[in-house]
């Protein structure tokens, strides 16, 4: 099956999953403070191992609650079977599923499903960006004086980011800070946001989302500057137009 096709419909079935299991007893644990980790979390990423290995029996996978799957090919799925699992644990309405397929070390296929929000993010390598089959485009935003861009704070060292945080306070229109990095990129992708940065964070968090902001003419790298290494997971995504100028922000904070 095509792999896209494939993370697609599971995003879609993985996020279904959660939505069931919202408003039900939930059992949430700490796995470090401000990381938490929820039985649906678990769940969501049993339904989603379980699917892969039945339809991609060779594949590796990264998943972040059971963590490296070996596989025999060059095939692997990134996944995060909950991202914003603090929002989900408050019922507050943005969290997504994130699965991402990379052939041979290159990301191909990405999917993002925020199953409250209905929104079914899809990028193919050299196939565009959709949001529920439309494509979408980043923003035309010139300045970032006009721009509304996000970031999130790493669970493990949320004062890192607080004079970057303070520093694009002053100079974009405004700054968000909603908790689910996954969403927040697609957020970049279809031209919510106009830029979105963070630093440390995971393969699953932005392995698709990344892709989405690149096949919707945008732009993504470190946070202050040079190329994104998805290992390293520090990232700035934006329309392009205002990269170097958050880029330039960012290193100056
Ligand atoms: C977290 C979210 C959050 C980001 C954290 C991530 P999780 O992922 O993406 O927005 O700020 O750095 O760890 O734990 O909810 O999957
Ligand atoms: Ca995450
Ligand atoms: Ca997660």
């Amino acid at each position: 099956m095509d792999p896209l096709v494939f993370i697609s419909a599971l995003a879609r079935d993985a996020g279904v999953l959660l939505c069931e299991r919202m408003d039900a007893p939930r059992q949430v644990e700490e796995k470090h403070r401000h990381d938490l980790v929820t039985d649906a979390d678990r769940a969501s990423e049993a339904l989603i191992v379980e699917r892969i290995r039945a339809a991609y029996p060779t594949a590796a996978i990264l998943g972040e609650e059971s963590g490296a799957h070996a596989g025999s090919g060059d095939e692997r799925f990134i996944v995060d079977p909950l991202d914003g699992t603090t929002n989900y644990a408050h019922r507050y309405p943005l969290f997504c599923v994130s699965i991402a397929y990379e052939r041979a070390g290159v990301i191909e296929a990405g999917a993002v499903f925020a199953p409250v929000l209905g929104r079914l993010y899809t990028a193919r390598r050299s196939g565009g960006a959709h949001c529920n089959g439309a494509p979408i485009r980043v923003s035309a935003t010139a300045r970032v004086h006009d721009a509304l861009v996000c970031t999130g704070f790493n669970p493990a060292g949320y004062a890192r980011n607080a004079r970057y945080f303070g520093a694009l306070s002053d100079t974009a229109q405004a700054v968000r800070r909603d908790g689910s990095a996954a969403l927040d990129l697609a957020f970049v992708a279809d031209g919510t946001f106009d830029a979105f940065w963070e630093w440390d964070l995971k393969p699953w968090d932005v392995a698709a989302g990344s892709l989405l902001i690149e096949e919707a003419g945008g732009r993504t790298g470190g946070v202050i500057g040079g190329a994104l290494d998805i290992a390293n997971g520090s990232i700035l995504g934006s329309n392009g137009v205002i990269h170097a100028e958050m880029e330039q922000l960012l290193a100056a904070a």
